[in-house]
């Protein structure tokens, strides 16, 4: 996205990340604000190489504020070993700031409105690599980069190159965790894909 230029500002990267989250406390953009209990704006980095994206934060993410904390969280961790990396090597946003009752998708309006953080986000950290969890995060960010977005059950674990943007960036569409929570028979489908990039990262 031709876009994406200009949230590229000079300045002390943690001073912007300070001030995007503030902004972020204070959002009332969509409805999601009068039930949150904390709002999460991303975790870990902010020099990271590695970009992270979820969904939403869940119900334990949004009373601690932190990400993937809960069960899906445990799944990611052992993810991530196996394309052997650390939470410490990661930045860790999603694509929603705040927590939908009753995890709800992600509606159009509540994205259109809260997708910007993301972008931001994205803009100040530059990384080398963006992993996105699941449909609406790699939905997004394929849109982010004006590339065709299909299905997560066609594009998963393959190596994406963004062609918009001044340092490419490699994007790498998986599945979404959580599903390995409530579909036993996807985890060896994560572990395989998330074996797979080890040496892509
Ligand atoms: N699921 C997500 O997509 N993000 C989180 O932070 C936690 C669970
Ligand atoms: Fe604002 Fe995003 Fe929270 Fe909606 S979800 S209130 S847009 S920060």
């Amino acid at each position: 996205m031709a876009g994406l230029m200009k949230y590229i500002k000079n300045g002390d990267k943690k001073k912007l990340m300070q001030e995007l989250g503030e902004r972020v406390e204070n959002c009332k953009r969509c409805e999601l604000w009068k039930t949150r209990n904390k709002p999460l704006v991303g975790d870990g980095d902010i020099d990271a190489k590695i970009v992270v994206v979820g969904e939403s934060p869940g119900y334990n993410e949004d009373l601690q504020g932190k990400a993937f904390v809960g069960e899906s969280g445990k799944v990611l961790n052992h993810l991530l070993g196996l394309a052997g990396l650390q939470r410490n090597d990661l930045y860790i946003t999603n694509v929603l700031k705040c927590h939908p009752p009753r995890n709800h998708s992600p509606s159009r309006k509540e994205t259109d409105a809260c997708i910007h953080f993301l972008h931001e986000q994205i803009g100040i950290i530059e990384p080398k690599t963006i992993l996105t969890l699941g449909k609406f995060a790699s939905r997004e960010i394929f849109k982010m980069f004006g590339m065709e977005f299909s299905r997560i059950g066609e594009l998963h674990g393959q190596v994406f190159m963004t062609g918009k943007y001044a340092e490419k960036m490699k994007i790498i569409p998986m599945y979404h965790p959580a599903v390995a929570c409530y579909r036993e028979e996807m985890l060896p489908v994560l572990e395989r894909d998330f074996s797979a990039v080890k040496g892509e990262l």
